[in-house]
């Protein structure tokens, strides 16, 4: 069956190319871009940050609106200002006490105070500002706890409005371990809210989660993996509230993100110093002495490997401290590029003293170096904790650089494991959760690349083959947003 065009507005807290932290701006780019070339017509909102305003920025129009309050508070003055960016028409509401910041969510690894009430201010200002523009989507795609206001505020402060009527909200969960937990008198601004006592969307202490809001208001939910969407029902994958999920389980939906490979091919790839083919592996070897070279390692021939990822617990940077420490104790390098938690970037900072001709640690994030490391290194480590989709792994297949990482949401669903299915095998897998675990398959690793060189050229292919193509993903959400809208008419035509 043919998917129906339906106009999509995406409403994200960052985008690739304006504002990133972290994999959602991929996301908020790749996801609209792809269902733009599918045939639908699509709006994206973010808020205006400071980052933005510093940028160049092409011609804008910009708009000035008002966002009524409750009674005793003044009204909130902002402005939308449209722009184009990547082929995208992008509202950017400007608000400069909730954005003009140094940071997007907060500064010193310390979230800003006042995140529940900025973001529940860009929720009300996203609606009320299709209200003024009268823009009524089919699907308002929304993502993550900064946005998950706007299905809750759909179904009671619009929910009788002629406007949204046949407006649908999809909710796509990037990480449920940011829940989005604020104190309730931080909602001053949604008195649906701030006046009403909603049990479902409690917390201890008068706290509201957000999180929660976006599961239980939207009309379909999804996870950037199957197996991520699974998780979410159980108690640990969800973080402490698998109820909600459970609740909602029957419009839950795994949808694994896709890549952009237009970026991320070693073929064409203009920020590496040698491109490269499946066919034309050599020159990844040259890419390799190119990154021994600029990271002031000594060039020799021995594996190299890679991590490229936030300094959090999450992606497993504490397992790996304690591994490097017994692992470059072999002929190997590593090299670490992230920045984050202060106390994780010491202990790696320390390593670097101990080991200099045998590990490095970036500490600045730079484009250029993501891609040389893809491109130079034999293996990429992932060992996260939870990882809902994760993209670096996926990037790593491109490049032909093996991952390792553990057998947990997203990672599961794109790396095969070599012991488990070596015909398609692409990479290694671990299960446990500890620094044991991870540190023998790094040795299992480092064997099987000494001692294997043709399997680890056939993985390496492999690898190279895998593909998730944005096509494909966009297929997914498609038939989500059309199931979406078929519930609509179910229960139209029912009543
Ligand atoms: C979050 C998740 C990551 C995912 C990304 C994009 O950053 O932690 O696993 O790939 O969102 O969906």
């Amino acid at each position: 069956m043919a998917t129906k065009s339906v106009s999509v507005l995406f409403v994200a807290s960052e985008m690739l190319g304006l504002a990133k932290t972290g994999g959602l701006a991929d996301v908020a780019l790749y996801l609209p871009q792809a269902l733009q070339c599918a045939g639908q017509t699509v709006n994206v909102f973010i808020p205006y940050y400071k980052q933005i305003a510093q940028k160049q920025q092409s011609a804008q129009q910009v708009h000035h609106f008002c966002l009524p309050t409750p009674v005793g508070h003044s009204d909130i003055e902002y402005h939308v200002r449209s722009i184009e960016h990547q082929g995208l028409s992008v509202y950017l509401v400007d608000c400069p006490h909730y954005f003009d910041r140094l940071s997007l969510y907060g500064e010193h690894n310390l979230g800003y105070a006042d995140n529940g009430e900025r973001f529940a201010f860009f929720c009300a200002a996203v609606l009320q500002t299709c209200f003024e523009f009268s823009l009524a989507p089919k699907i308002i795609h929304c993502n993550d706890w900064h946005t998950a206001l706007v299905p809750f505020l759909l179904k009671t402060r619009f929910g009788e409005d002629g406007l949204f009527q046949d407006t649908r909200a999809i909710f796509t969960v990037h990480n449920a371990a940011f829940q989005g937990t604020y104190p309730r008198n931080q909602m001053w601004m949604i008195p649906e809210i701030s006046g009403h006592f909603i049990g479902k969307i409690q917390q201890e202490h008068h706290d509201i989660n957000l999180l929660k809001c976006g599961i239980l208001y939207a009309d379909k939910i999804t996870a950037v993996s199957p197996n991520y969407a699974a998780e979410l029902l159980t108690d640990l994958g969800s973080h402490g509230i698998a109820s909600a999920f459970r609740e909602r389980s029957e419009d839950l939906f795994g949808i694994l993100n896709g890549c952009d490979y237009q970026c991320w091919d070693p073929q064409h790839d203009p920020l590496i110093p040698h491109n490269y083919d499946i066919d034309h592996l050599q020159n990844k070897s040259k890419c390799k002495q190119f990154l021994q070279e600029s990271l002031g390692l000594p060039v020799r021939s021995v594996a190299v490997y890679g991590m490229v990822c936030r300094l959090t617990e999450q992606k497993g940077v504490h397992l790996v401290i304690p591994a490097l420490r017994e692992f470059l104790r072999h002929q190997v390098q590593v090299v670490v590029m992230g920045t984050g938690d202060l106390a994780l970037a010491g202990q790696l900072h320390a390593l670097a003293m101990q080991f200099p001709d045998r590990f490095v640690f970036m500490t600045t994030y730079t484009e250029e170096h993501a891609h040389q490391i893809e491109a130079g290194c034999d293996y990429f480590l992932m060992p996260s904790l939870f990882e809902p989709c994760g993209l670096n792994q996926i990037y790593s297949l491109a490049y032909g650089t093996l991952p390792i990482v553990r057998d947990v949401g997203g990672l599961r669903d794109t790396v095969n494991d070599y012991d488990r299915e070596p015909h398609c095998a692409t990479g290694f897998v671990f299960q446990e959760p500890s620094c044991l675990a991870l540190l023998n398959l790094m040795r299992r690793s480092l064997l099987f690349y000494l001692q294997e060189p043709k399997e680890f050229q056939r993985l390496r292919k492999n690898a190279m083959r895998t593909k998730f193509l944005w096509s494909t993903t966009v297929t997914q959400y498609q038939q989500v947003y059309q199931s979406a809208q078929l519930d609509v008419f179910g229960s139209q035509e029912e009543s």
